[in-house]
C-alpha cells in the first residue's frame, strides 16, 4: 500500500535561477494563489502575468484560520467558476500560503492536482515537501488538515532571493533539524560551513530536502511513527511559537535548544562523546543556557497547549524526540507534566 501511495503521488521537484516558460505550469487550467508580498519581486512579477486567474493573500497564521476559510473558498469559487477544465492550484509564497493552498487544493471540488512554488527558505527546505496541509483552530495551530503532496514543485531561486536576512535565519531551525536527523554527510557538511547566506542555503537545498523525503517516504500518512522523528525541535518550538509570539522559524531554534538540553540531562545524548559540534558555526546559534531560559520562562498554559498538541499518544503522554548522536533521534513517549517540569527546570538555568 506504501509504495502504491508513493508511487501515484511521487512529487517531481525542479530548480530554476530564474521563472521558466509558462507551459510548465499550465496556466490556463490553473489558479495562482500568491502572497502579496511577491509583487514587490520583478521575476515574480513576470511569472503572474502567465495565468488569467489569480488569488492574492496575505501570508501569516491568519491565513491558516479556520474561521476564515469559508470566505477565501467562497471568492475563489465564484472566481474558478470561469476555468473550462478542472482547476489546478498553482501556490507561490511561505509555508503559511502553501498550508493554506494545500488544504484548500485537497478539499475544494472533492480534491485538485497542487504545484508549490515555495518562496521562502522555510517553505523551500520543509514545508513545501511532503504533502501536509493545515489550518489552525482557535489559535491552536495545524489542528486540521490533510495529506495532500503537490504533482510537482518549482524552486525558482529568484524568488527566493528577495528574502532579508531575518527571513534567512528562519530557515535555520529546519536546516539544522533536518541535519541532526540525517547525520553523516549533510550533518558534517552544516557543522562545517562557516557562512550563512542565500547561496550556500541554496547549494544544500537538493540535500536538505532529500533527507525530509528520506523520513516522508517511510511513512507517507504518519501511520507508524516514523514521521514523527521531523517534529524534532517543534513540541516546545510551537509552544514558543504561539506564546512568544515568534516566527515559526526562531521558535524552532528555542524548541532545538530545548531538546538537546533534555537529551543531555537524560544522558541520551552525552556532551563529550556525542555533542563535540555544539561550537561549530550554525549549530552554536541553538539557544541555549540564559538565552533559552528567558523565553522558556514565558511559556503559561503549556499543559494545555501541549494536551492540544497532534503529537499526543493518549492519556496525557506526548511523542517526543531526543537526539543520541547526530543521525540518530529517539522517540519517546512522555507525560505532558514532565515536559512542564522540564520547561520549569531549564527556564531556571542560570
Ligand atoms: N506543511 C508542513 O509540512 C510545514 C512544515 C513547516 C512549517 N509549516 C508552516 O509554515 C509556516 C511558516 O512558514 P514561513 O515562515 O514560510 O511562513 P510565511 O508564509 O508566513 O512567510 C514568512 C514571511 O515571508 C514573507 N515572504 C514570502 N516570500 C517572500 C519572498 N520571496 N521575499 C520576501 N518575503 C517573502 C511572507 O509574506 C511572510 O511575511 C507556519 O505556518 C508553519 O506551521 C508547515
Ligand atoms: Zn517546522
Amino acid at each position: 500500500l506504501r509504495s502504491r501511495f508513493l508511487k501515484k503521488n511521487r512529487t517531481k521537484i525542479h530548480f530554476y535561477d530564474s521563472v521558466p516558460a509558462a507551459k510548465k505550469f499550465a496556466p490556463s487550467q490553473s489558479l495562482l494563489i500568491y502572497d502579496k508580498v511577491l509583487l514587490k519581486n520583478s521575476s515574480f512579477r513576470k511569472f503572474k502575468k502567465f495565468f488569467k486567474q489569480s488569488y492574492a493573500v496575505q501570508s501569516g497564521e491568519g491565513l491558516k484560520s479556520l474561521s476564515k476559510f469559508s470566505y477565501h473558498v467562497e471568492k475563489i469559487l465564484e472566481m474558478t467558476s470561469q476555468l473550462q477544465k478542472p482547476i489546478r492550484i498553482v501556490a507561490a509564497g511561505g509555508g503559511s500560503v502553501g498550508d493554506f493552498s494545500g488544504f484548500l487544493a485537497s478539499t475544494i471540488k472533492r480534491g485538485v492536482d497542487l504545484v508549490h512554488v515555495p518562496t521562502t527558505w522555510l517553505a523551500a527546505i520543509d514545508s513545501a515537501h511532503g504533502g501536509k496541509t493545515a489550518l489552525n483552530v482557535k489559535g491552536y495551530k495545524n489542528q486540521i488538515g490533510s495529506f495532500h503532496p503537490a504533482k510537482e514543485i518549482f524552486l525558482i531561486k529568484s524568488f527566493l532571493q528577495s528574502q532579508n536576512q531575518k527571513q534567512i535565519d528562519d530557515a535555520l531551525g529546519e536546516v539544522l533539524k533536518v541535519s541532526m536527523l540525517a547525520g553523516g554527510r549533510l550533518f558534517k557538511k552544516t557543522s562545517q560551513l562557516e557562512a550563512w547566506g542565500p547561496d550556500d542555503l541554496w547549494k544544500l537545498l537538493p540535500e536538505l530536502i532529500k533527507a525530509k523525503y528520506a523520513i516522508v517516504d517511510k511513512d507517507p500518512l504518519e501511520k507508524i511513527g516514523i514521521r514523527h522523528l521531523l517534529n524534532l525541535g517543534h513540541t516546545v518550538g510551537h509552544l514558543v511559537e504561539t506564546q512568544a509570539k515568534m516566527s515559526h522559524g526562531t521558535a524552532v531554534m528555542y524548541g532545538l535548544g530545548f531538546s538537546l538540553q533534555w537529551s543531555l540531562k537524560e544522558k541520551i545524548l552525552q556532551n563529550q562523546k556525542n555533542y563535540f559540534w555544539r561550537n561549530s558555526f550554525l549549530y552554536s546559534q541553538i539557544p541555549n543556557g540564559p538565552k533559552l531560559a528567558k523565553v522558556l520562562k514565558r511559556l503559561k498554559n503549556s499543559k494545555k497547549y501541549l494536551s492540544q498538541d497532534k503529537k499526543m499518544t493518549g492519556s496525557n503522554k506526548v511523542r517526543f524526540i531526543f537526539l543520541i548522536a547526530p543521525g540518530k533521534p529517539k522517540i519517546k513517549s512522555v507525560d505532558v507534566r514532565s515536559i512542564e517540569k522540564e520547561i520549569q527546570r531549564q527556564s531556571h538555568v542560570i
